[in-house]
């Protein structure tokens, strides 16, 4: 039996994992930094880093000893090596370099998108190839073709800001506190998804991307008016992000009718309000939707 041990330190997570090639996970742990980058409102790079180095070898080590496997039976040592905050990407691949040379194992360098596209098949046995991944997170914001392992299709991508950052900045702007999705959703609970009109850049149009830019100065000035409730502004930026959403994938969904699974990850996959409305478009669309459970969304 092939056991990985996978490393990930790409934002504000600290992660190590123990995987077999059968996809099963013998352990996994996680720690998180949401308290050091409260203060900020946002991830602090420097403080990111910093903290990774501070947990990620007794993560390792956790790791191992959940699952009850010495080092020397590990077959391969894995580490995110990309996109993400550098200060942070470094301390997991040199962790996992130095673990690989020490203990004479390979490393395999991962693309933290190629991470989220393939873990969905962690927990669903059933996920074939080829799928339509719509893969939402603070820094990404794409729909991607998987065909493969090793073979992806990018057909759209935001041409500004990832639909997180939508959430963030919104919670920012509302004071609702960080991490800013979740605080958003909680808020839009209570609020009116019609009440602030706002756009929703390139809907309807022609080319397959996504804009959020222009959402953020909008919740701005939206705010700024004294007109609105936080909770209003907060469901109707929902509202927004998710129909953009929605209406690109539809997009896609008819452009390509040989898929049959829509698959969804990162960040924003968390939010429910999101879930109900592609569950909606997966039954619309006779397409099988694969909502991972969020802790194997984000990073991990
Ligand atoms: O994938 P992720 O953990 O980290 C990367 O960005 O790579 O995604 C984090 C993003 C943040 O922007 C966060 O606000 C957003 O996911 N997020 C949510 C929710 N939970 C997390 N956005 C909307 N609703 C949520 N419930
Ligand atoms: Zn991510």
């Amino acid at each position: 039996m092939t056991i990985i041990l996978g490393l990930e330190s790409s934002c504000d997570e600290t992660a190590a994992a123990l995987v077999t090639g059968e996809r099963e996970i013998l352990s996994h742990k996680l720690a998180g930094q949401e308290e050091a980058h409260r203060p900020y409102g946002g991830v602090v790079p420097e403080i990111a880093a910093r903290a990774h180095v501070e947990v990620m070898t007794p993560l390792v080590a956790a790791a191992l000893d959940e699952a009850k496997i010495e080092l020397d039976r590990v077959d391969a040592i894995a580490a995110t090596a990309g996109p993400g905050l550098i200060g942070g990407v470094m301390v997991g691949l040199m962790t996992g370099k130095a673990l690989a040379l020490a203990a004479d194992k390979p490393l395999i360098a991962v693309n933290h998108l190629e991470g989220h596209a393939l873990s969905p098949r962690l927990t669903d046995p059933d996920l074939e190839f080829p799928y339509l991944l719509l893969l939402v997170s603070g820094g990404h914001c794409q729909i991607l073709r998987v065909e493969g392992v090793g073979t992806y299709r990018r057909l759209a991508t935001t041409i500004d800001d990832a639909a997180g950052e939508a959430f963030d900045k919104t919670a920012k702007a509302l004071g609702l506190g960080f991490p800013g999705g979740p605080a958003v959703e909680r808020a839009a609970k209570d609020g009116d998804p019609k009440a602030v009109p706002l756009p929703r850049p390139l809907t309807g149009s022609r080319e397959p991307h996504f804009s959020f830019s222009g959402l953020k100065a909008a919740v701005l000035r939206a705010q700024q008016s004294g007109d609105y409730a936080a909770e209003d502004i907060a469901a109707s930026l929902q509202a927004a992000v998710i129909d953009c959403l929605i209406d690109r994938l539809e997009m896609q969904l008819e452009a390509h009718p040989d898929i049959e699974t829509l698959v969804i990850a990162g960040g924003v996959a968390a939010n429910n309000a999101l879930r109900e409305r592609l569950a909606a478009l997966g039954e619309q669309a006779g397409v099988r939707l694969v909502a991972p459970p969020p802790w194997l969304c984000t990073d991990n």
